[in-house]
């Protein structure tokens, strides 16, 4: 099969595409015929091993499994002795070994059906990033009926999710992003929309704030915090070579115990359970993944690098025919 593989870690130049085995399933695996790959932030991480804190899980000099991409759709195609919950034929997506592959294979409890009204391409786009989003906005941020909530980072992969999510909690919701996605973020939702590169949202005051982009110091954006609000923190790069962004994670439960204000990290970590909430809610019809860009296999090094940008809204997809 065709596959992208990366035997060292750096920029995606160390991507080739090339012709490997198809791997084969363990008994309580799948076999999945690839037809979607998701791209985020963590495609970068795993593919440049940075921060170096990251490769204590994925080898140490190199990394352990050279294909990557971790949010996957497609079509079972062969089941692991010991799985009953999944046929050959069955439209599937999850998380998998290595996405950016024909085949690859994944736990039985790492995918669920996808929905009929999704696309591959759609599906693929959900896991890891709706996943984080359906975390912040409802299990750090709290978020309620009538709330005030700032998504920073409202364009991208995560913040797209977190505007609906927080949506359709009943919250009014206002999306921080740059001029170029002002139409994208209202378009999916949000209530209101600030341009960092024009306003200061910290004239504003919000019950929660949801920190996607994380790159300003918690206590500049506290300012907008209401007297009893939640910041939680998702993301954002610190440059640190050795710990990254998980910086703002370890100072969020610290700052919480000296002020009024709740300042809480997210570990966002892929499950069934917040997997088959969002394909309910996708199936409804009350989540919809924007996607940006679609690219082919061959060019996985491009749309990673593209998603690194920053430029895209929504999400970026490797689709395979
Ligand atoms: N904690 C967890 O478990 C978890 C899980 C998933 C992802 N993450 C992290 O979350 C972060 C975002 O991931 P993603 O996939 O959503 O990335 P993404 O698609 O690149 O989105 C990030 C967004 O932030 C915006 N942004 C950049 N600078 C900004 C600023 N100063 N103010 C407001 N917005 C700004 C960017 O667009 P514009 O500048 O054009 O508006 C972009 O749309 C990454 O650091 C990722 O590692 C954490």
């Amino acid at each position: 099969m065709k596959a992208i593989v990366q035997y060292e870690y750096g920029n995606s130049d160390v991507m080739r595409l090339k012709d490997v085995d198809a791997p084969t399933p363990r008994p309580d695996e799948v076999l999945i015929e690839v037809r979607a790959a998701g791209v985020d932030a963590g495609v970068w991480h795993l593919m440049t091993g940075l921060p170096y804190m990251i490769r204590l899980g994925t080898g140490l000099r190199r990394p352990r499994n050279p294909v990557k991409g971790m949010d996957v759709a497609g079509r079972v195609a062969a089941v692991g002795a010991k799985v009953t919950e999944f046929k050959p034929g069955d439209e599937v997506f999850g998380t998998c070994g290595g996405a950016f592959a024909e085949y690859t294979t994944a736990r039985y409890n790492k995918i669920t059906k996808k929905p009929p009204n999704l696309t591959f391409d759609q599906a693929a786009a959900i896991p890891g990033s709706a996943t984080a989003a359906l975390g912040a906005v409802r299990d750090k941020g709290e978020v309620k009926a009538g709330q005030r909530v700032l998504v920073i980072g409202a364009g991208g992969g995560v913040g797209s999710y977190a505007v609906q999510l927080a949506k359709l909690a009943g919250a009014d919701v206002t999306g921080l992003c740059s001029t170029s996605k002002l139409d994208f973020v209202r378009g999916i939702g949000a209530d209101e929309v600030i341009d960092y590169t024009k306003d200061d949202f910290t004239r504003d005051e919000f019950d929660v704030i949801i920190d996607i982009a994380g790159n300003r110091p918690l206590k500049h954006t506290r300012k907008a915090l209401s007297a009893r609000g939640t910041l939680v923190v998702v993301g954002g790069d610190d440059g640190g070579k050795i710990t990254g962004g998980t910086g703002w994670m370890v100072k969020a439960p610290l700052l919480s115990l000296f002020t009024k204000h709740t300042v809480r990290g997210l570990i966002s970590l892929a499950n069934l359970k917040d997997l088959e909430v969002l394909r309910d809610l996708a199936e409804a019809g009350k989540i919809t993944p924007a996607i940006d860009r679609t690219y082919p296999l061959s060019e996985v090094p491009q749309a990673v690098a593209y998603a690194q940008a920053g430029h895209a809204k929504g999400k970026v997809v490797i689709t395979l025919s």
